[in-house]
């Protein structure tokens, strides 16, 4: 199996493939997040033999419901649909986890799609009780999620 390899991106490397897997190719919605070129965001791609296949952003941001711990939020979390399932989504979650926790983030926290819980459940998270909404870019239902990190070595 060929390996995939993860490492930080420029946001606008990710927007194609964010289009595509997460707004259905449609080249009127946006893709693109006010934080999107701020130093404190980072972006990762998971790339096979060069091709990016993952894409994850995360934004220094308060956890809706549990402000007490230093958070950062995901957004963008896609992976291409031929490789779905493969493990990589999962794999570019924890490079970047240890990547944050490096940089003193405490926890996680995302408004996941329904229809992807079971892979946020499978990785960690956990759901937020009562917080199920319809997103406002999308409208489709989606679920707060939380995941707490470690602590730093
Ligand atoms: C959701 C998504 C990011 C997951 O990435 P992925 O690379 O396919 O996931 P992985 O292969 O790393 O899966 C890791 C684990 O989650 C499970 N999983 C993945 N997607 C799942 C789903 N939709 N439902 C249930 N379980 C799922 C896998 O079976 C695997 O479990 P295991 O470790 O027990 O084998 C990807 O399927 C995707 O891009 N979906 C469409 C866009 C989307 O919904 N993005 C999330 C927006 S919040």
């Amino acid at each position: 199996m060929t390996e995939l390899v993860v490492k930080p991106v420029e946001a606008s490397v990710l927007y194609e493939l964010r289009r595509r897997v997460l707004r259905s190719n449609d080249p009127n919605q946006r893709v693109d997040d006010p934080r999107d070129a701020d130093d404190t965001a980072l972006h990762f791609g998971g790339f096979l033999s060069g091709r990016l296949v993952v894409s994850a952003s995360f934004y220094p941001s308060e956890a809706p419901m549990s402000t007490e711990l230093v958070s950062y939020q995901l957004r963008y979390m896609a992976t291409d649909f031929d490789v779905q399932g493969s493990g990589y989504g999962a794999q570019v979650l924890a490079v970047a986890s240890a990547e944050l926790v490096a940089r003193g983030a405490q926890q996680l926290w995302a408004n996941a799609r329904d229809t992807a819980l079971g892979f946020y459940l499978a990785t960690g998270w956990s759901t937020v009780e009562g917080s199920e909404h319809l997103s406002p870019y999308t409208q489709l239902p989606h679920t707060v999620i939380l995941k707490k990190l470690p602590p730093a070595n």
